[in-house]
């Protein structure tokens, strides 16, 4: 045997042995729920909100009042139905179950037992820049 077939055959041994341990290890990673975490997928609202205003989206709302804008998830909690905007009694609905929420998530009635989560907001900077971002 030569000794470059020698040196190639060691080294594919090398990658196997890897391959292997990844392999075994993966079970692991996933029993103790190693995650990498995803990036945030970025949505923008092209649309400039007056205090009050209400834009609905098909996974959030995004609200503005007079000291913020913030965007929360319009997915249920309780099976995952999508929540509709009540403007008489401002409070998130889920048309399933009638869970309801108000506009800042904190669930105010069941049988939803969670609170809807918050995504970060940011406004869009630069002169032609109208709108926000919202990170899902
Ligand atoms: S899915 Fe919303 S209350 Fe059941």
């Amino acid at each position: 045997m030569t000794e470059e077939r020698r040196i190639f055959l060691r080294n594919g041994w090398d990658w196997i042995r890897l391959a292997a341990t990844a392999a075994l290890c993966y079970p692991l990673f996933r029993f103790v729920k190693f995650k990498v975490p995803k990036k945030p997928r970025l949505v923008k609202v092209e649309k400039l909100m007056k205090v009050g205003d209400v834009y609905l989206d098909q996974e959030f709302f995004l609200f503005h009042d007079e000291s913020a804008t913030w965007a929360v998830s319009r997915i249920c909690t309780h099976l995952g139905c999508r929540l509709n905007f009540s403007e008489k009694e401002h409070l998130l609905i889920c048309p399933c179950h009638q869970s309801m929420f108000t506009t800042k998530g904190v669930m105010v009635a069941g049988p939803a037992k969670r609170n809807l989560p918050l995504f970060p907001v940011e406004k869009m900077s630069g002169e032609n820049a109208k709108g926000y971002i919202v990170s899902l």
